[in-house]
């Protein structure tokens, strides 16, 4: 007897156009997460300064989340009968948080996260959208995704209205 594929759902071979569409905007997710990781983990660490104690060890606790986030689409690829992408596809995108000139520049950083986090809120929005009626489960995933990435936003943005308010930024 052969195997009996889904007959509803994004996993059924109707379905079949609109999972490899879904598939490519969860791998561009997956690369954006990775990105951050590294964009993070140089961030927490090159900083100088008594100021950017705070911001190094919100971005250490960040980077752990990201991969996390990372490890979700890839499973939600491999879900969706895709193969995660390895390496050698990867283009790096984040201009806006490769070291500044001077590792005391954290009004950069902040800016730089703000930017990154904006980044994926975008697009995760894009994915919910385009998940609204035809994947529960992705749509579920993503959304719980994006409160992350909102909170990390909101974070960052009190740290630049700081700033801002005494002129530095
Ligand atoms: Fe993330
Ligand atoms: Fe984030």
């Amino acid at each position: 007897m052969a195997t009996r594929t889904a007959e509803k759902g994004i996993l059924s071979e109707a379905k079949s156009g609109e999972r490899d569409q879904l598939l490519e905007m969860l791998k561009k997710a997956y690369w954006m997460e990775l990105e951050t990781v590294m964009s993070y983990i140089a961030n927490s660490i090159n900083p100088d300064g008594v100021r950017a104690q705070e911001i190094v060890e919100s971005l250490q606790q960040d980077v752990q989340e990201e991969l996390g986030h990372a490890q979700q689409f890839a499973a939600r690829i491999k879900e969706l009968y895709g193969v995660v992408p390895g390496s050698l596809e990867f283009t790096a995108e984040q201009s806006y948080l490769q070291p500044p000139e001077h590792q005391t520049d954290i009004v950069h950083v902040i800016k730089g996260v703000i930017e990154a986090e904006t980044g994926a809120i975008e697009h995760y929005n894009a994915i919910i959208e385009a998940t609204e009626d035809s994947d529960p489960v992705t749509n579920d995933m993503v959304i719980a995704i994006l409160r992350d990435e909102e909170g990390h936003r909101r974070l960052f943005e009190g740290f630049l209205r700081e700033y801002e308010a005494e002129g530095l930024a």
